[in-house]
């Protein structure tokens, strides 16, 4: 038995692997190999308050005002002035930023930021480097079980002790563990357009569902304003920080389509701007960024750069069109302070989770920084027992590996009727509709094929957000119902939990 198991291997997973003692065992489960996730990809930054004029009460203040009033403002000061400390610690460990010319950090400005506060590394390769910098400094620590696609939590006496996985081959053993750890991202993958990686298919939220967790906030869905859109397609995150240096938002004509909307114009809240963008596009046709003033942009953004090249684009010369994409989700596992579910033994960190912090809209690059914070509190609440090194191993099932045969399901059909039903703008007879069709249920998911539990998972998580949207309503944050388009007063800070016993307010 290892001490720790960590289904997933992004930012929030190796940080918990880095702070946890040298002496606890601890397994690592990745569907793809080491690095893919949604970490590697974040080109903003980490925001931290970390400059002579800024502080932590500062940073709060712009993440509860983003959040639309539904942020739990004593998570919020958890992650400002936890996350300034870590940051530093980081730092001066070797964590590598990018730097002005008397060696402080180089900080960036993004949208509901009232100051530059982004440290940033390798211009827009941040995620990319503290990937880097995190598998370096867990490599000698931790057991990986990449390519193993986790398949059920596995329950004794109402207590989570491990996770049933399978191999490529097919096969299937169960990683057992003292504590079980869901770090496994976010579910841009359920939407036809995206910023997310391959593994972003919401897979933790379902793995929790079935083991009786409860899950709040699902219907929070951020989708990110600016995502390259050549011929009707996504081909990738153009970062908020591009905006944050001064980029503009443009029809066809030149003119600013922020102006009037919101006084931060290029700068709103991300919700408020991909919004704006969204209704352009139905309305009046395409929406470009405008980069092309920007001083250096191939130095201070060289994988965007990069990314526009290949697609035979030059955002030194022309306008970019964009369109918003799946980038976030707010919602997730319902844990406590210390990533602590409602089920023993299973804790959630990263943007499977939901800590409170985001509200209904996360302010940008505050999801790196979750990740390290939540990862290192539960961390020392999960180290205070000593570790029990020698145990490790990993137990063959004895459930037979089922085959059968099921209908094959069009996977760019089901990312589209997400979008239509559960995208940006939502209307609650098409959320019925998609509901009566595709119910929430429980499966006994040992008995189905590996293939046909990914598309459980995936439809889990699909009706878990669906559910979660019909029944907030308001519009509020990521949560747009157009049949009533303002926040209400009933539901300021209500908080909707599901779980497999039904709703709970
Ligand atoms: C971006 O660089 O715009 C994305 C960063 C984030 O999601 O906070």
């Amino acid at each position: 038995m290892f001490d720790v198991c960590i289904i997933g291997g992004g930012v929030a997973g190796l940080m918990l692997a880095r702070s946890l003692p040298d002496s606890y065992s601890i397994a690592v489960v990745t569907k793809e190999h080491a690095g893919t996730g949604n970490t590697s990809l974040a080109q903003g930054g980490i925001a931290a308050s970390l400059s002579f004029d800024d502080r932590p009460e500062s940073h709060a203040t712009d993440t509860l005002l983003a959040s639309a009033n539904h942020a739990d403002a004593e998570r919020v000061e958890i992650l400002a002035t936890e996350g300034s400390a870590i940051m530093k610690h980081l730092m001066a460990q070797g964590l590598p930023f990018d730097t002005d010319e008397f060696g402080m950090p180089k900080l960036g400005m993004e949208g509901a930021h009232s100051m530059r506060r982004i440290v940033h590394t390798g211009g827009d390769q941040t995620g990319k480097l503290l990937m880097r910098y995190l598998m370096e400094e867990t490599s000698g620590k931790i057991t990986r079980f990449a390519f193993h696609q986790a398949l059920e939590l596995r329950m004794e006496s109402s207590r989570c002790t491990g996770v049933l996985v399978s191999d490529l081959s097919g096969k299937r053993s169960v990683v057992q563990a003292r504590h079980v750890v869901l770090a496994t991202g976010g579910i841009g993958q359920l939407y036809s357009e995206t910023s997310n990686s391959s593994v972003a298919t919401g897979d933790g939220l379902s793995l929790a569902y079935h083991a009786g967790a409860v899950l709040e906030d699902l219907e929070f869905v951020q989708f990110h304003p600016t995502i390259l859109t050549l011929e009707g397609k996504s081909r990738g995150l153009i970062s908020e920080a591009v905006r944050g240096e001064g980029a503009l938002l443009v029809n066809g004509d030149g003119k600013r389509i922020m102006e009037g909307i919101h006084p931060f114009i290029e700068l709103a809240p991300r919700d408020i701007v991909a919004r704006a963008i969204e209704r352009h596009w139905q309305a009046e046709g395409p929406v470009f960024l405008d980069a092309r003033q920007l001083a250096d942009f191939n130095q201070r953004f060289p994988s965007i750069y990069k990314n526009c090249r290949n697609h035979a684009v030059d955002p030194t010369e022309e306008l970019l069109p964009v369109r918003p994409g799946a980038h976030f989700h707010m919602g997730g596992v319902r844990t406590d302070s210390y990533g602590r579910t409602s089920v023993p033994g299973l804790y959630a960190v990263g943007e499977v989770a939901s800590t409170g912090v985001h509200g209904a809209n996360r302010l940008a690059s505050n999801s790196l920084l979750e990740g390290l914070v939540f990862a290192k509190r539960l961390a020392q609440w999960i180290g205070e027992e000593p570790g029990h090194r020698k145990e490790a191993g990993l137990v063959e099932s004895d459930a037979p590996s089922p085959f059968a045969s099921f209908e094959k399901v069009e996977e760019g059909k089901l990312r589209q009727e997400m979008t239509e039903v559960a995208g940006i703008l939502r209307e609650p007879r098409a959320l019925k509709r998609f509901l009566a069709e595709h119910p929430l249920k429980t499966y006994r998911i040992q008995d189905y094929p590996d293939d046909l539990i990914a598309l459980i998972h995936r439809q889990t998580a699909r009706s878990l957000i669906a559910s979660a949207a019909l029944l907030r309503e308001e519009s509020r944050g990521g949560h747009y119902r157009i049949d009533a388009p303002e926040p209400k007063a009933e539901w300021s800070g209500q908080v909707i939990g599901l779980s497999t016993s039904g709703v709970h307010l």
